[in-house]
């Protein structure tokens, strides 16, 4: 329980008949040095009153989405910042709905919505309502969104039935909430990332590239990084900073980016390929500048190494993930690219004019995805591209989870294949 030392927790509580429960786990928070901040739905305050929680955290409890003092202090934003992760407990079926659709109408699930640390839900509910397909289907979403689900437990309940839907006992929720702060769904695995453009020099001052900033590869290897993973990011010229607790490859060309990926590919679980790579480069790259002529001047091209296609042929059990950047008939590209290359998930966006929502896509902050897998697909709906990262890790630790057990032992063998041409530089 040490990983609670000193962590700043937003408590949660909805409207249950557990609410009265969470009396306990903010003085076991307290007791494990946390800091607690209380936030009630109006459904929590009918089972308890908010001083109870006043009394017990210390510090005045949050209840309204439009308070004018509160926004001025701590409003839902800053709420959502302050945070060091949020935990729901009692969480009822309609929270969980509402957080399923994204909903912002309360404070507490505006502050989910805004918030972008891990979110750690106790359901307590009857057990009917627990067992129906709708909140299972809807526990099954905020799963693969990233949402840590503590318990039910199962007993008797204050229904009089008996079967699974009570409060988590507060020693194992508590256990369980630490342990978001030092495991996490990938910890133990590695996770190489490629990220933004490639450049292919023409001449000493010119060369061939894309609009990708790198954002969105960027976000992937930190929503790993919060997810547990030691992640390898090898990125393309960017002017990101570092994120923390990572270790990042600087590349130039896709002939680089190549040789740095299978360089470190060995041990690596699993391989997301965000890079806009260039898909050609000039067949011959000048001394000298080349010079300005009257006449027409043609650049010859040839392919680069498909960097994607080549880990997967030679790591047919490495788990990859492939991006499908399109400008016109998105599903039907990103289905034939996920084909081709053989690779586990692809990731489609808008790119260009086609992308209104998202500005283009390229260098906005926001992004929107469609996911496609052999038996499968999501749609991750316009968000800011950390928020879409973390979901869109969600997904890839459930597809990774659920692969067929043959590949599950082919993990990162390699299998021989010729050499790819490689060219002066590369
Ligand atoms: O074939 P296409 O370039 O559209 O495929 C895009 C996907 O393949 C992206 O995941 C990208 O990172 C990867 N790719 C690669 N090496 C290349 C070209 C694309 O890894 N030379």
């Amino acid at each position: 329980m040490d990983r609670l030392a000193n962590k700043r927790i937003l408590l949660g509580i909805t409207g249950s008949i557990a609410a009265y429960k969470a009396g306990e786990v903010v003085r076991r928070l307290r007791d494990a040095g946390a800091e607690v901040r209380v936030v009630m739905t109006r459904g929590g305050t009918e089972f308890v009153t908010p001083m109870t929680f006043q009394a017990l955290s210390g510090q005045p409890v949050h209840l309204h989405l439009l308070d004018a003092d509160a926004e001025a202090g701590m409003g839902h934003i800053e709420l959502a910042h302050w945070a060091d992760a949020i935990l729901v407990a009692p969480a009822s079926a309609d929270f969980i709905a509402r957080l399923v659709l994204g909903r912002a109408d309360d404070l507490l699930s505006a502050v989910c919505l805004a918030s972008r640390v891990p979110l750690v839900l106790a359901p307590a509910m009857n057990s009917g309502m627990w067992h129906n397909p709708a909140t299972q289907a809807n526990i099954r979403t905020l799963q693969s969104r990233g949402v840590l689900i503590l318990g039910p437990d199962e007993g008797k309940q204050a229904c009089g039935e008996v079967g699974a839907g009570r409060l988590l006992a507060t020693e194992p929720l508590l256990a369980g909430l630490s342990e978001v702060f030092g495991r996490g769904l990938l910890t133990g695995k590695t996770v190489l990332v490629t990220a933004g453009p490639t450049r292919e020099a023409i001449d000493p001052v010119r060369y061939l590239s894309n609009h990708s900033s790198g954002k969105m590869g960027f976000s992937i290897a930190e929503a790993a990084v919060e997810a547990g993973a030691r992640v390898i990011l090898v990125a393309g010229p960017v002017t990101l900073p570092t994120p923390d607790h990572l270790q990042r490859l600087d590349v130039v060309s896709a002939g680089e980016m190549f040789d740095t990926v299978m360089a470190h590919i060995q041990g690596v679980d699993i391989f997301i390929a965000t890079a806009a790579v260039a898909d050609y480069r000039p067949l011959r790259v000048t001394e000298n500048k080349i010079k300005k002529k009257a006449e027409r001047m043609v650049i010859e091209l040839e392919p680069t190494p498909d960097i994607l296609s080549e880990i997967k042929a030679r790591y047919p059990g490495l788990f990859c993930v492939g991006f499908a950047a399109e400008t016109s008939d998105l599903e039907t590209y990103a289905r034939d690219k996920l084909q081709r290359k053989g690779i586990d998930m692809i990731a489609a966006n808008w790119v260009g004019p086609a992308a209104i929502e998202t500005e283009g896509a390229f260098g906005s902050d926001t992004n929107a995805l469609r996911l496609f897998w052999p038996d499968g697909e999501a749609e991750l709906t316009v968000a800011a591209k950390p928020k879409l990262a973390r979901q869109l890790i969600g997904h890839i630790v459930q597809c990774y989870q659920n692969r067929p057990p043959r590949s599950k032992h082919t993990d990162t063998k390699v299998v021989s294949l010729p050499d790819v041409k490689r060219t002066p530089g590369s």
